[in-house]
C-alpha cells in the first residue's frame, strides 16, 4: 500500500483516542497509570500538532479556497485552546483528583472533536489538493522528521514547560 500522509495523521488520531479512553478508565488511586497515560499522550500529540502546525496547514492553507481558509482558521484556534488553556489546566490539577478526571476528560473530547473534524473536513478537502506521490512524500518527510533532534526536543521543551508550571503551583500552596 502507497504511503499517506492523511492515513498516517488518521492513524495517530486513533492512537489518541484509544489513550483517552484508557485515561478515561482510571480511578483517582491510579495516580502512577494517569501519569503515563498522560505522558504517552503527549509524546504523541506534540509531534503530531507541530507538524500539523509548521508543515502540513500551510502547505493545505495555500492551496485553499474560502472554505478551506475558514477550515484552516477552525484548526488552528482549536490547537491554540488545547495547548495554552486545556493542557496548563490538566498539569495544575494532581493526579488523584476529580479536577484531574474532569480536566483531561475534556481534553479528549476537544482532540476527538478536533480530529473528527479534520478527517471529515480538512483531509477530505486535503486529498484533492494533494496528489497520491504528494501524499506519500508529506508522509516520508513526517516520517523523518519525527526521528529527528528537532522533535524530541520539542517534547522534551513540552515537558519542561509543565513541570515549571508544576513547581510555580506547589510554591503557591
Ligand atoms: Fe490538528
Ligand atoms: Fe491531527
Amino acid at each position: 500500500m502507497a504511503r499517506d500522509i492523511l492515513k498516517t495523521l488518521q492513524a495517530e488520531h486513533d492512537t489518541l483516542r484509544e489513550l483517552f479512553a484508557e485515561l478515561k478508565a482510571t480511578t483517582d488511586r491510579a495516580v502512577k497509570k494517569r501519569g503515563t497515560l498522560l505522558e504517552q499522550i503527549e509524546a504523541n500529540l506534540v509531534p503530531h500538532a507541530k507538524w500539523e502546525e509548521q508543515v502540513f496547514y500551510p502547505a493545505f492553507l495555500e492551496r485553499a479556497d474560502r472554505d478551506g481558509q475558514q477550515t484552516y482558521a477552525e484548526a488552528v484556534a482549536e490547537h491554540h485552546a488545547v495547548e495554552n488553556s486545556v493542557i496548563p489546566e490538566v498539569h495544575e490539577a494532581e493526579p488523584d483528583t476529580p479536577e484531574f478526571a474532569g480536566r483531561t476528560k475534556v481534553f479528549g473530547e476537544l482532540i476527538d472533536h478536533h480530529a473528527t473534524e479534520e478527517e471529515k473536513t480538512m483531509f477530505k478537502m486535503a486529498r484533492k489538493m494533494f496528489s497520491a506521490a504528494e501524499r506519500a512524500q508529506l508522509d516520508e518527510e513526517y516520517e523523518t522528521w519525527k526521528q529527528s533532534a528537532d522533535a524530541a526536543n520539542l517534547v522534551a521543551g513540552e515537558k519542561a514547560k509543565a513541570n515549571i508550571k508544576g513547581a510555580a503551583k506547589s510554591l503557591l500552596q
